[in-house]
Parts: C-alpha cells; structure tokens; sequence
C-alpha cells in the first residue's frame, strides 16, 4: 500500500517535542542544574540527611606505641567523636568560601608588640586583651599576662595572607582566651599592617620567624609552658620548625591545621578540575595585594614584572618566593618546602588536623606513613571541613577544629607530657639574642650573601641541622 503520508521520523520527533509546554523544559534544565552544582560544589546534605545528620567519625592515625595517644589523645573526646558540618554549609567550598568572607568570627582585641629580629625585620606580637583588662587604664604587654608568668602562652600561626584578623585566627585566639591563656598571634612579616623593615619578607618553608618568636617568649616567659598552633601554610612552617629543631623546641604542644604538606602535589591538585584554579587565583590576589603594600622590598628582590602579571598561585611563587628562597625553578622550591620530610624528625607532642574535601591542601598530600611512624605525632582527618573552617552547629559560630586544639591541649597540659620543663639548648650553644640571621648584611640590591643561608634552610631533609644556625 502506498503511504505518501508518512513523514520523516525526524519531523515527527520536532512536532511531538514541540508539544511539550515550556515550563517543562524549564523544570528538566533546573534538575540539571542543581544536579551539575550540587556535584560541583560537592555538597553532601543528601548524605548528611540519610545518615540523620550524625556526622562522620574522626580517623585517627597514630603509631600503635605512641604514648602521645596514650596518654593524652585518648582522652580526647572530641578527637573520638563525630564531626557534623553545619547542614547549610555541606560543601568543602561553601565553608570555604564563607570562613573567609564573613567567618562569624567573636569579638577579640589586641595588644600589639614589636619584635625586631636580628636582621633588622620587625614582627607584630598581637596579644589577646583578656576582658578583665579591658578596663584598666593602661595596660603593657606585660600586664596582659595573667597571673605571674606560669600562665600557659598559645602562639598562633597564620596561614598564607592572614593575620591576627582573620577570622579563624579570632575564632581560635577567642577560645583559647577563654581559658585564661595568654594568647598571642605571631603575625608573618610585612602582615597585619607593619612594614616590611629589612630586605626578606617571608615563604612556606622557612622558619626563622617562628624560631625567633618561640625564643623570644621562652626567655621572657622561661616557667610558661609555651603551646603554639600553625594553620595552613603557618602548619607547614611550624612542622619544618619543629622537625628542624627535634629536641630543641620549648614547646609543650603543638598543633598542624590544613597544612599543605606538600607544595608540589598542593600546585598539580591546583591545576587540575573545574573549581580549583578559582582558589588558585584567588591566593595569587591575596599574595599580589601582599605585593603591592611592600613594592620597594619585593621589587628590589623578586621580579616584579611576574608579580604584577601573576594570574594563579604558581605564577606569583615563581616570581617572588622562589627567588627569595634562592631556588632554580618553582617546582625545586615546592620540593625544598615539604615539611612531610621532616615530620619524622618531630620530637614534641604534636596533633595535625586535615579534612579530606580541602580544596586547596588536598589530601593527597598528607603524609600518613610518616606520621604513623612518629610516636610524637597524632594525624585527625575528618571527611568534610573544607580549608580551616570545619564549621558545627546551625548558627555556624563554632569552628571544630578549634575545639579539638582546646581540649587536646587542655588534657595535654595536665598530662605528665608537660610537667618535666626541660631544658633547652639552642643548636650551636650561642647565646645572641634572636640568633637567627639567616640573612643578614643584606641591605641594598646585594642579597646574593643572604639568600646563600636561605639555601641551606632549604635543604631538604637531615642536613639541615647543621645549617640552620648562622
Ligand atoms: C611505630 O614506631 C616504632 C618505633 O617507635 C617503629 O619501629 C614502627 O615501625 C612504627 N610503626 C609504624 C606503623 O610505622
């Protein structure tokens, strides 16, 4: 039979697709929608939601002999618990993003206190004002400590273009205050408002502040038992420190959040997927803004030219942090920055926190292996946090991690891990001040001499010992 009428099937198809309404069409790219972001944010409400918002188990890893687990970690309760995260912030970015746009971050007030180091570079102590303080008319540095001195002190890292004003920093100074400890964030050089005053700013794998500041404050407070805690790239400077230093650290406790671990697998995780170049153009902005406030000293060392043209992370290390840490390429930096080669080495009590959605230290960085074979070291990862915000509660106005800090270093604290205050020689016996230059004489365009230690400080593993100390 003949069947003139029969049209392309293809036709037919446009017509049947042309009946369907719009709104329809609306409806099914809105699926799609919220299916391809909740994806890309790697929200995780659904799963919250079927697990009846419990949250997930912390994992600890730790050597089966350790006796920092023993004796302290396990009596962490928070460490033995679950971590929720805040259900309208269930994505690594959303906590992310929100820590550092608006973070919730508590009232806290400062006391500054200028610290010159042996190279002619100044720091910013920020001491937190206890609110008993507040009141009193004057007040020095001295006075903002309680009690006669065997108060324990908290010295706090921050991260990279952080200060004492960011909110984790407050979120943490805050809690850690409340226990009547003195409380002081070590601000990075050329950070927090205070010019850079010699030629040398400061990069992830060198530790010259750090030991400057603990020195400092274990001369001037020798009975105060000194607790000090590293976020971010503060995390991984504080491990290299430690690492560097083995026995030669008067310090109680410590503690790692979100370090990088690794900047060379930190750098390849960046330039991979859709969202992670964001967060590296986003550090590169805040490391550029860094840039622009110290031009004369950054100029005068790095390439400024690189600077100004950074668009991610990569490019400004390269131009700027490279170059002071005298190294040939960017990735011999990264390799020389690892502070995973010498968590081994670490020799004081020491808790490092990582979630395993970070979206910038990823955790294919963290160094499980070497942490579980260091009885000193005890590694917490939770499932969800994102990058330092770990954020609990419907209000989202606590932050996980700084509750975990607290009460490790409550229970460590009246542990017998703290009650020998050992004596603590400083590598080659000398007694200078602040000791530590690694680069000195180097005013003007000569920093040939200076970036010379910078090498040193910068190989990588055991040598360092002998090198460190000019
Ligand atoms: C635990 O520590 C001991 C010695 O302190 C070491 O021999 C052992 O290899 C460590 N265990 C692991 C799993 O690394």
């Amino acid at each position: 039979m003949d069947s003139p009428a029969v049209e392309s099937p293809y036709e037919l198809l446009l017509t049947a697709a042309l009946l369907i309404p719009t709104t329809h069409y609306l409806l099914g790219f809105l699926v799609i929608a919220i299916v391809f972001l909740y994806n890309f944010l790697e929200i995780h409400f659904l799963r919250d939601l079927f697990t009846g918002f419990r949250g997930q188990q912390v994992e600890l890893t730790f050597n089966a002999s350790s006796k920092l687990y023993h004796d302290v970690v396990s009596k962490c309760k928070i460490l033995h618990g679950r971590y929720l995260s805040t259900p309208w912030l269930c994505s690594p970015h959303l906590q992310t993003l929100f820590i550092h746009r608006f973070g919730n971050a508590p009232l806290v007030n400062y006391r500054r206190q200028l610290l010159t180091t042996a190279d002619g570079g100044t720091l910013a102590l920020d001491w937190v004002i206890h609110d008993d303080d507040v009141k009193k008319p004057t007040v020095t540095v001295d006075d903002a400590l309680q009690h006669d001195g065997e108060n324990p002190i908290i010295i706090i890292i921050p991260g990279l273009s952080s200060d004492s004003d960011s909110a984790y920093v407050k979120h943490l100074a805050f809690k850690m205050a409340k226990r009547s400890w003195n409380v002081v964030v070590s601000n990075h050089r050329g950070c927090g408002g205070v010019s850079l005053t010699s030629d040398w700013f400061y990069h992830g794998g060198w530790t010259g502040d750090i030991r400057t500041v603990v020195k400092h404050l274990h001369i001037q407070y020798p009975k105060a038992p000194l607790f000090i805690v590293g976020t971010s790239i503060g995390a991984n400077m504080l491990v290299f420190y430690l690492g560097e230093d083995g026995v030669n650290v008067p310090i109680t406790g410590a503690a790692a959040i979100c370090s990088p671990w690794d900047p060379l697998i930190c750098d390849r995780f960046l330039k991979r997927g859709f969202i992670q170049p964001f967060y590296s153009r986003a550090l590169a902005f805040g490391l550029k803004r860094y840039a622009y406030l110290h031009k004369a000293v950054i100029s005068r060392i790095g390439n400024w030219e690189g600077v100004e043209k950074s668009r991610y992370c990569r490019d400004f290390d390269d131009s700027a942090f490279r170059i002071l840490a005298d190294c040939k390429t960017v990735d011999t930096y990264y390799r020389c920055g690892c502070s995973s080669n010498v968590v081994g080495n670490v020799m004081v009590p020491l808790l490092c926190i990582s979630a395993l959605d970070d979206p910038i230290c990823t955790n294919e960085a963290i160094p499980w292996d070497e942490c579980r074979s260091n009885g000193n070291v005890v590694l917490a990862t939770t499932q969800h946090g994102g990058h330092l915000p770990f954020f609990e509660g419907l209000t989202a106005n606590s932050l996980w991690w700084v509750r975990a800090v607290d009460e490790y270093f409550t229970v460590l604290q009246s542990s017998l891990w703290s009650n020998p205050k050992k004596e603590v020689s400083y590598g080659n016996g000398k007694k200078d001040g602040n000791g530590i230059q690694h680069h000195e004489g180097t005013n003007g365009i000569q920093h040939h001499e200076g970036t010379k230690h910078t090498e040193e400080d910068l190989i990588c593993g055991q040598e360092k010992q002998n090198a460190k100390m000019d």
